[in-house]
C-alpha cells in the first residue's frame, strides 16, 4: 500500500497592496464586473476578469435563471467568451471577486467544481498554468499558480484514448 499526500501552495496576501500591477488591474476588472452580475436569486455577485496572452482582458459575471441550473458561473461565462473571441490564445490569469447584498464577503469565493473541470480544459490544451486570483468584499486575496493545484486527480481527454 501506498499513501500520498498531495497538496498545493497557497500565497495569501493582506493586501492589494502587496500585488503586481497587472494584478492589481486584473482584480479591479473582475470588481468592475461584478456590479453586473445579474443574481437576483442568490444576491451573490461574482465577477472574473481573465488576462490573455495577447494582452487583452476579457470580463464575466454570473448570470442566473430562474430555473436555477440553467444560469452559469463568472468564471465560465468568461472564459468562454475569451475562447469564442480569441481562439487558441493562452489564458494566462484568471482573477475572480465576489460581494454579497446580504452579508459582508470576507473570505474569497473559489471557483466550484464545474469551473474548475472547464478552465482545466483550456489549462491543459495551452500546455501552461493559469494563474488565480480570488479576492472578497475585504479580507485576504488568494493567488494559486494553476488550476490544475486546486483541481487535483482531474479528469482529462487523455481517458477518452487521446493522446
Ligand atoms: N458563482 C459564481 O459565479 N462563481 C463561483 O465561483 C461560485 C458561485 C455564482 C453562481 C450563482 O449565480 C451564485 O454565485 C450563487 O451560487
Amino acid at each position: 500500500m501506498e499513501k500520498k499526500q498531495i497538496g498545493f501552495e497557497l500565497t495569501i496576501f493582506e493586501s492589494v497592496n502587496e500585488l503586481s500591477q497587472s494584478e492589481q488591474e486584473l482584480l479591479h476588472a473582475a470588481e468592475q464586473a461584478q456590479e453586473n452580475a445579474y443574481a437576483p436569486y442568490s444576491n451573490f455577485q461574482v465577477g472574473a476578469a481573465v488576462l490573455l496572452e495577447n494582452g487583452e482582458v476579457v470580463i464575466g459575471s454570473n448570470q442566473e435563471n430562474a430555473s436555477y441550473p440553467s444560469g452559469l458561473c463568472a468564471e465560465r461565462v468568461a472564459v468562454f467568451q475569451a475562447g469564442a473571441r480569441y481562439p487558441g490564445v493562452a489564458l494566462k490569469m484568471l482573477a475572480v471577486t465576489a460581494k454579497s447584498k446580504d452579508h459582508l464577503v470576507d473570505v474569497p469565493a473559489a471557483p466550484c467544481g464545474n469551473c474548475r473541470q472547464s478552465i482545466m480544459e483550456y489549462e491543459q490544451h495551452q500546455k501552461s498554468p493559469i494563474v488565480i486570483m480570488l479576492k472578497a468584499e475585504k479580507g485576504p486575496i488568494y493567488k494559486c499558480s494553476s488550476m490544475a493545484d486546486i483541481l487535483p486527480l482531474a479528469f482529462n481527454s487523455s481517458f477518452l484514448g487521446d493522446s
